[in-house]
């Protein structure tokens, strides 16, 4: 993919000047931002909108093996993410910086067609809102920096 440098300047001025707007879209985690910090904090370790455990309720090595090979406690989540291959897919890797679609992190909160297993968290809906995917997406689309 050929990046075209001022459109993405552009863009990110937008997304920029709407951040006041980014706790509306972010519904069920208002202070969500597009940083690794936040989403550590506002999705990997929260309840989710209906009390259920958290991603770390699972993905965990604290009393148990991580669900699926893949432990986001706090010390290990941007290692375990970034250009790492999936356990479950092979051939998918679980975070792409810069390229969200190829992100098979994104893939499988959104249950794209041809993941394997399940789409997350495990137990159904209410999955993650589109806003909080946008975001997600957002940070990954900057190139996934630990922030
Ligand atoms: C109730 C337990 C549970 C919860 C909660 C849960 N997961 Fe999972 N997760 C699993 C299991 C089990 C697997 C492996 C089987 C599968 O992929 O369906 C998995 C697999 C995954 C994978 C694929 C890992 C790989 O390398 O193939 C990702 C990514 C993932 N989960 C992300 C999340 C995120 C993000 C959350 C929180 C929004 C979450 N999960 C919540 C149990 C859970």
């Amino acid at each position: 993919m050929r990046i075209h440098i001022p459109v993405i300047v552009a863009a990110l001025a937008l997304f920029t000047a709407c951040d006041e707007n980014l706790s509306k879209i972010a519904g069920p985690s208002p202070n969500l931002e597009p940083t690794f910090a936040s989403i550590q904090r506002d999705i990997f370790e929260t309840a989710d909108s209906a009390g259920r455990v958290s991603c770390i309720g699972c993905h965990t090595s604290t009393g148990r093996n991580p669900s699926g090979g893949l432990n986001l406690n706090h010390d290990v989540a941007y290692e375990q993410l970034i250009n790492l291959a999936s356990r479950g897919k092979p051939s998918a890797v679980r975070v792409v910086p810069g390229d969200p679609d190829a992100s098979y992190l994104v893939q499988k909160l959104e249950g794209a067609a041809g993941i394997a297993g399940r789409r997350m968290p495990f137990g159904g809906a209410p999955f993650l809102t589109d806003g909080q995917i946008l975001i997600l997406r957002r940070w990954i689309a900057i190139g996934a920096p630990r922030n």
